[in-house]
């Protein structure tokens, strides 16, 4: 979720490429970096770590003069947020810069190969073994770093864009893309590259899309080049128009941040999952777990500590895991976990879940965990955040900065990561079937896919919340899986728009809130057609008779509840235990559109914040 920016004409590129990384800071900003070629063909690189004017205040003191260079915002994947891991990377010689966004899946391989003929790297990053394998394409191969990059390309799995320069030559650049978005501004006499359109908005509104396995040639002096990677052909390329403007850029087109990450999660999900399933669907491969295996087959019981949304997604992830792993699973607010006096020795695991990994309870809780000597695994988001550093072990989500206050592609990717752990843990104790793995890996690769046809909803979530705008209360009602998906449903209500909202087991209304519902209190129903679907259609009917509006969520093509409820919101059909995370699509999007129809900063609601770092 990094950002690129690149630029070539007859301005210094230097202020240009800071005002692209600033409006691409929300991509990521733990460091960011610039590599710029004089005319005189020396190369100048400055880096740092934090946000863009963290590196302004370091190339204070340089030369940064140019006219040609390319720069980067990192969100870290690989290595920790450091000056050495940020970009750009420079090959052994020191003669090639790179920026990389993406991830080169095959990067220890290619490492061992340098390593053994003698290259030595500085960082941590797949981004630096990409840039030196380059070089080594070059010498071994004798050619031009045009041809170098493509030969380097050729060999490398994964998925890249990447803006190249070289000492010595201020006139070309070299951009190639698969799988990560990358594109070319056409200007008078200029160029400019970006990982999206957000940097080159007010300078050029003529854009080239680069396409999957192109790699393009932007040279001063003749007009731009693109080819195929794998046969070097000439590409055809199209200059379209660009619509954005400026005040739309850095929420990257849409209203609001909370907007863009709900639209954003067919895009999460995939990152999430993109190389821990095995290409065949048969196994899902996490090495926080395969690094760990003697801990993981005599573990006892597992306990998942968070706060939040987070701690909606365990609960999820405690139904996750007993179905596929058949051991004991509790579940505790971390808040609560670290004064309970917990029982734990060393057959215990703890998993903690948090997205910004510095919530202060859950860090204080995996301690008290540590301290007893149980194994903690961390689930976090943000790369190289306090609890990361301090568990035994991990999985990250990968989703990107999440900046809305209020979690949405955070509890997606948390909820698909404990899918992936669950199935992990099953597989390695030998209890999960075959075919069951085959079953939700599949239907978690095709995620992406499923939650674009979800969002498809979104004018019809719309139209529904101006219904129910000037409602006091809520109610979300679930069963099974769904019942922390109502939780997490009324929680997203009540942060953005103040309404009060409560979630519940939908068979435990009975037992009091039922006493509360009226004409006045919608109830919205969390009711796919899954196991436990004729049990929640008899509570459907409890809400029905004593007067309250019901908005139910049902899985495509059931006709059944139109009959019971007022409103139906249809979703994809998925395996039960992933239907969680396709129901709380409807479910982000009613809460923000009624706070949009409230006029409420969905971003930043009163008295939130995004990281609490507090008691
Ligand atoms: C805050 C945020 C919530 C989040 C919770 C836990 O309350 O507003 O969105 O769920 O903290 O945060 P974590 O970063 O640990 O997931």
């Amino acid at each position: 979720m990094c950002g690129i920016v690149g630029y070539m004409g007859s301005e210094r590129s230097y202020e240009i490429l800071i005002q692209g990384l600033k409006r691409l800071e929300y991509r990521g900003y733990d460091s960011a970096g610039v590599a710029l070629v004089r005319a005189d063909g020396s190369l100048e690189v400055h880096k740092a770590r934090g946000k863009v004017s963290n590196l302004e205040q370091v190339a204070k003191g340089g030369d940064t003069s140019g006219c040609l260079g390319i720069a980067h915002t990192r969100w870290a994947t690989h290595g920790e947020p450091t000056d050495t891991n940020a970009h750009p990377h420079l090959s052994q010689s020191g003669k090639i810069a790179l920026v990389h966004n993406g991830t080169i899946e095959n990067y220890s391989v290619l490492k061992q190969l340098l390593t053994d003929n003698g290259y030595q790297f500085k960082s941590e990053t797949d981004t630096e073994v990409l840039v030196q394998f380059i070089e080594y394409m070059r010498e071994t191969h004798g050619c031009d770093l045009f041809e170098a990059i493509r030969e380097a390309l050729l060999r490398v799995e994964g998925a890249y864009a990447i803006a190249v320069v070289e000492q010595g030559n201020p006139n070309t650049m070299y951009v190639a893309r698969k799988s990560s978005p990358l594109v070319i501004g056409v200007g008078d006499g200029e160029t400019f590259v970006a990982s999206d359109a957000t940097p080159i908005v007010g300078f050029t509104d003529k854009v080239i899309y680069l396409k999957d396995n192109e790699i393009g040639i932007i040279n001063r002096n003749s007009p731009i080049e693109i080819r195929e990677i794998d046969s070097n052909e000439p590409s055809s390329f199209d200059v379209h128009k660009l619509k954005m403007s400026l005040e739309q850029l850095e929420k990257g087109g849409y209203d609001t941040f909370m907007l863009k990450e709900i639209f954003e999660q067919p895009a999460t999900l995939r990152d999430c999952v993109r190389g821990r399933i095995a290409d065949d669907g048969s196994r899902v491969v996490l090495s926080g777990i395969d690094m760990n295996r003697e801990r993981f087959l005599n573990a006892e019981r597992i306990t998942l500590v968070a706060c939040g949304t987070s701690w909606h997604a365990a609960l999820i992830g405690k139904r996750l895991i007993q179905d596929f792993c058949r051991m004991p699973v509790e579940v505790e607010y971390a808040s609560e976990f670290r004064y309970g006096n917990p029982v734990l020795n060393e057959k215990d695991i703890v998993i903690s879940i948090s997205q910004s990994g510095e919530t202060a309870d859950t860090l204080a809780a995996i301690e008290l965990a540590r301290e007893k000597g149980a194994f903690v695994y961390g689930i976090c988001n943000v790369v190289g955040a306090s609890i990361p550093r301090n568990t035994d072990s991990g999985t990250y989500i990968h989703v990107g900065p999440e900046i809305g206050v209020a979690s949405t592609k955070a509890f997606t990717g948390q909820v698909t990561v404990l899918t992936l752990v669950a199935l992990a843990i099953g597989q390695l104790r030998g209890v999960i079937n075959a075919d069951r793995v085959r079953e939700v890996a599949r239907a978690l690769k095709e995620m992406p896919e499923t939650i674009s046809e979800t969002l498809k909803i979104a004018p019809e979530v719309e139209a529904l919340s101006r219904i129910f705008t000037y409602a006091h209360n809520f109610l979300y009602l679930g069963r099974g899986y769904n019942y922390p998906t109502a939780l997490e449903g009324a929680l997203k209500l009540k942060e953005i728009s103040y309404i009060h909202a409560e979630g519940y087991p939908a068979a435990e209304m009975k037992h009091g809130p039922i006493a509360l519902i009226d004409r006045e209190m919608p109830s919205v129903i969390i009711a796919p057609s899954d196991s436990l679907y004729d049990k929640i259609i008899s509570n459907v009917q409890q809400v029905k008779s004593r007067e309250g509006a019901v908005v139910a969520i049902v899985s495509k093509g059931n006709t059944a509840m139109n009959d019971i409820a007022d409103y139906c919101i249809e979703i994809p059909e998925v395996p039960e235990c992933l239907t969680p995370i396709v129901a709380s699509i409807p479910l982000q999007l009613l809460a923000y559109y009624i706070a949009v129809n409230k006029g409420k900063d969905v971003d930043r609601p009163r008295n939130l914040a995004k990281s609490v770092t507090v008691e």
